[in-house]
């Protein structure tokens, strides 16, 4: 009996692979195993492999972990940090993402990037860029950061309220979604060499935001790209967290550690 005629419409699982570009995500200590070969992380290789080894399993995504920051709380010290490899070194993961579509067709990318410390318009230009090379198949794991030290890494005094955190992020895609969507119209391009009008003026336009944390005035340098927004990911838990996921992220991550626990983060996502 194949699954279609046991159910007329069978859920669909998404497959994502979780990793992150460094030795050890969250599976500390498995670099030691003989066969392991996570050291490689700072090759090419090692992801584009892993990116047709997915592909082949018919894996829909690769998501990318990220933190800005180290983990230097634990015995007043990095020591044991560094000597387990616990997310350092880690690199920036946007940086993998157009080797590894190069070598595949289907698969997604999900990469975390934390926008306490972006500029909205260079990262939405990043992202854009990136949508465009990936032909639509990037996405975005939208976090607002938890460690002092990379305040310290910044510049900045201490962590951020975090409320405050989250009703910057807010304001942060509200200007993202301006560049992304409101700046090129759909048939902006032209490429009309017989004219010699490559771009249609009256197609792109400014955007205005002055806001309490950003202000921006002027096109965007991206032409508009398959996705235009990218695919978003959140994963808040507390409840501005919460408020800010179910408003902007397509696809959300939670944990717990028995299904009653889940059920009830379940239950107030869906409220
Ligand atoms: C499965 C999962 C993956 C996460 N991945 C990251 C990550 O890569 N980088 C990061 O800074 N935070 C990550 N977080 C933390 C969340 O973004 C979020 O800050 C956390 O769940 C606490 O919720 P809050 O921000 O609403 O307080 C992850 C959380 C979960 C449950």
């Amino acid at each position: 009996m194949t699954l279609s005629s046991q159910n007329k419409n069978p859920k669909q699982i998404i497959l994502n692979a979780f990793d992150m570009n460094s030795v050890g995500h969250i599976n500390h200590g498995l670099w030691t195993h003989p066969r392991d070969e996570s050291h490689r992380f700072n090759e090419l290789s090692y992801w584009t492999d892993l990116a047709q080894t997915l592909e082949q399993g018919l894996f829909d995504g690769l998501f990318i972990a990220d933190i800005t920051g180290v983990y230097d709380v634990y015995q007043n010290g990095l020591d044991l940090t560094l000597k387990e490899s616990i997310q350092l070194p880690s690199h920036d993961p946007s940086t993998l993402v157009s080797a590894m579509a190069a070598v595949t067709q289907h698969l997604g990318f999900g990469v975390t990037v934390n926008l306490s410390y972006e500029s909205p318009y260079q990262f939405a230009r990043r992202f854009a860029s990136l949508d465009h090379l990936t032909h639509g198949r990037i996405g975005w794991n939208i976090v607002t950061g938890y460690l002092d030290s990379a305040e310290r890494l910044i510049g900045q005094k201490g962590l951020k309220d975090h409320d405050l955190r989250y009703e910057q992020a807010e304001e942060f895609l509200e200007l993202c979604y301006k560049f992304w969507e409101g700046s090129w119209e759909d048939d902006a391009i032209q490429k009309d060499k017989l004219n010699r009008v490559f771009t249609d003026p009256s197609k792109v336009h400014a955007i205005q935001h002055q806001g309490k944390f950003f202000q921006s005035q002027g096109v965007f340098q991206v032409s508009p790209s398959i996705q235009r927004t990218p695919v978003l990911y959140q994963a808040g838990a507390s409840s501005k967290g919460l408020a800010f996921a179910t408003q902007h992220a397509e696809a959300m991550f939670i944990g717990a550690d028995t299904p009653e626990k889940l059920k009830q983060q379940v239950d107030k996502i869906r409220a």
